[in-house]
Order: C-alpha cells, then structure tokens, then sequence
C-alpha cells in the first residue's frame, strides 16, 4: 500500500534527521562526515522516492503534500549534505508531521477525522511534533486547509497548487536542485574529460550551441535552459562505450555499431540514477537520451516520431550533427561545407526540425565560428569580422565559391572562412 510505505520512509527520514542533530560528535570507526553524508544521502534518496510515487496516490490533497513532501526531504539532505544539520532537522520534522496527517486525512476521509487528526498534529502537538510547530506554522496551516477543502468535498489542490506558501517553498527548493543539478552535471563531465577528452569537449559545444538556437527560436527561459543543460549532457552515454570502439580508426562493425549506438539509452540510464532534477527539469535525461530520433520514425533507440521529440531534443540534434560534421573524429576529418549544407537541407522535415535548422542558420556566424572552428586555435580575434553575417548564407556562399544573392556576404569572408576551416583539418 502506497501510504504506509510512504509514511514508513518518512519515519526512517526523522530518525535519519534525529542522527544528524548529535552528528558532531566523533563515533568509534565511522566519522562525522562520513555518518553526516550517509544521513544526507538517506534523506534525498527517501524524498525521491516519496515523489517518484506521488502518481501512486490517488486523491489530490495527497499528491500534493507527497509531492511537497518529497521535494522537501530531497532539501532537507542537501542541508544535511551542506552541514546544516539544524536545518535539515528541522524539515524533516514538518515534513513528517504533515505528512502523516494528510495521509491519516485520505484514508478516513471524514471531516471529523480530519479535524481532529490536524488538531492532534498541529493544534496539540506533543513530543517531536511540539518542536516543529512554530517552524511548521505556516505549512501547516497550508496543508490542514488542503485536507479540510477535500474532506468536506472540495477538491483543495487548486487552492494548494496556486497557494503562495506552495509556490514559494517548491521555488526556492527548485532553486537550490538547480545549482545541485548543475554540481553534478558538472562531475559526470570530469568524468568524461578523463575517460575521453574528444567526447567531453563535444557534449560541451552542443550545449553551447544548443543554447544559441533555443534563444534564436525566442523559446521559453525554462527550455532554453533544458536544451542547454541536454546538449551538455546528450552523449553521457559513451561512459559506457569501451574507448576502443570510440576512438576506431576504421568502419565499425554490425557488433561495434550496436554497442555504441547503445549510448543514448545508457544517456538517459545514467542521468535518472545519478543526477537530482528539480520539477522544471524532470524529463532531462529524456530530452538528452532522444538526440538520435528523427522526426520521420526512423531514428533511435525508439523509434519516435515528430510529435514524441521534445523541442528540446530537436535543438539537440541540429547542434549535435552539426558538431561532429564540423570537427574531426578519430575515423574522419571535418566534413567539407558542400557536403554539411547537402546533410542539413536534405534532412529538413525528416530527421531535422524546420523551424529549428531555419533559426540555426539564421544565426551570426560570429556567434557559431568560435564553437565551429575550436579545433583551429582563438578564432576570437576575427569573429568579430562575421558579425553581420548569418551563418546559413556564409556556408552556403563557401559552398558556391560565390556570395549567394541577397546576402552580405563578401568574398574575403569566403577566403578567410576557408583558411580557418581548412586549418581545422
Ligand atoms: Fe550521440
């Protein structure tokens, strides 16, 4: 049963919590760190559990305090983690408090019960409960007027999810997931810069540009910032690929080939098990593991079709073939622009997305030459120089040994453009 397995993990929870307050003091064998990060991890393991369940609850003032709940423990054990034990405590205990009051609220279901149950909780308390009163008062009063709306028959998520309490305690722990996400993301890419350089730098520039599109498209703040963080992260995976099929000189194999094409899926593997996602965030591994649909249905590992890719993932995908077409890999050298130009357009509507190849390159080249041209040294002195000038006509112009009609662009661009990429390879 979904709530007393709950309430149970809210009980290991407090304990963890109850720890954490003599956690100073030295132990025989275990040290104060180490017993301090084990309580940390506890608690942001049980508040993840607790939301990845929410679903399971099936009446509204449940799935909110749960879900609350959850995300609270999650920053109770980032306290922890942080060495405010005092903190972490202290949540812990409101979550606990409240939590079992709503969850005795579901199952009775009765007004009466209900009252009761939160004057026991919150008007009354006695022992653990006195302590968190004050801190809870707030909360508390949030969560009671919740389970009141729905004992007596009114749905009270509404009035709970739109609830200033509700909003600003979820945003100001989506906050602080925010920078944790960014701290972990940060090892799993010190992580790839040992195992393989090439890959890191890679994932590196297609969250750069990843993020240039997403702004050329005027997408929300929220996915701008999803596209950049997926773009980073997009081949993860390849922590799994053996280095040897990664730095092949030759044609893979049928073998080779299904190892490595393995790597998106192990992208999204990696990212659900080791990284904390704050709610804005949540479907980042799926984003990122996506890279390789295409919007015809014949991409993978799955097979999507258009509507199934997130915007996100579109993004991605632009920034990610353009990256490995414009840079060396161990089995070839940068692709020449005729070539990369026929990859783009022939792909429009089939494995790109219009809307997002068209904002790529209408971007200007002096924001996409410095992640393009990286392999050929600081392009930064002449970058400037292709200010007013959009990416797709600059390719396009190289492509014909001639500035295309209409554009700006001149025929130094095309000899200076040429000199550098040439340097690449
Ligand atoms: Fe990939």
């Amino acid at each position: 049963m979904p709530f007393g397995d709950t309430t149970s993990a809210v009980g290991h929870s407090e304990s963890a919590a109850e720890h954490s307050a003599s956690s100073d003091k030295s132990d025989s064998g275990v040290s104060s760190a180490q017993r301090l990060s084990r309580e940390a991890n506890l608690l942001v393991e049980v508040g993840r559990g607790v939301v990845n369940r929410v679903d399971e609850l099936t009446d509204h003032p449940g799935q909110v305090a749960a879900e609350l709940g959850g995300s609270m423990l999650i920053g109770a054990g980032l306290a922890l983690a942080q060495g405010k034990a005092g903190v972490a405590r202290e949540v812990a205990q409101i979550v606990g408090a409240s939590m079992t009051a709503s969850f005795a609220l579901t199952s009775a279901r009765q007004l009466e019960v209900a009252k009761n149950s939160i004057e026991n909780t919150w008007k009354n308390p006695t022992g653990e409960n006195r302590e968190a009163k004050n801190a809870a008062n707030t909360f508390g009063a949030f969560i009671a007027d919740t389970a009141i709306f729905s004992a007596g028959g009114i749905v009270g998520v509404k009035v709970a999810r739109n609830s200033s309490v509700y909003m600003g305690v979820h945003h100001s722990i989506d906050k602080a997931l925010g920078i944790r996400t960014q701290e972990q993301h940060a090892q799993l890419r010190q992580q790839m810069l040992g195992y393989h350089p090439l890959t890191a730098h890679h994932q590196d520039r297609v969250g750069d540009m990843s993020r240039i599109i997403a702004e050329g498209m005027r997408l929300p703040p929220a996915s701008v910032e999803k596209a950049f963080l997926a773009g980073k992260m997009h081949d993860i995976g390849k922590l799994k690929t053996p280095t040897e099929i990664l730095n092949s000189p030759g044609k893979l194999d049928g073998h080779e080939r299904a190892v490595i094409n393995h790597h998106a899926t192990d992208t999204g593997v990696i990212l659900k098990e080791k990284v904390d996602y704050p709610k804005r965030l949540a479907d980042l591994p799926t984003v990122a593991q996506n890279h390789h649909e295409r919007l015809d249905g014949r991409g993978s590992p799955n097979q999507l079709s258009a509507e199934q890719i997130a915007v996100e993932t579109r993004v991605n995908t632009v920034a990610d073939v353009f990256d490995v077409l414009s840079h060396s890999r161990s089995y070839k050298a940068p692709t020449p622009v005729a070539k990369l130009i026929d990859v783009f357009e022939g792909g429009r509507g089939t494995q790109f997305d219009g809307k997002v190849l068209d904002a790529f390159l209408h971007q200007p080249a002096s924001k996409v030459l410095p992640l393009m041209l990286s392999e050929g040294g600081n392009i930064s002195r002449v970058a400037p120089t292709f200010k007013k000038v959009e990416i797709g006509d600059l390719l396009r112009s190289v492509k014909d040994h001639k500035p295309v009609p209409g554009s700006s662009v001149t025929t130094d661009q095309i000899n200076l453009f040429n000199t550098l990429y040439l340097g690449t390879q």
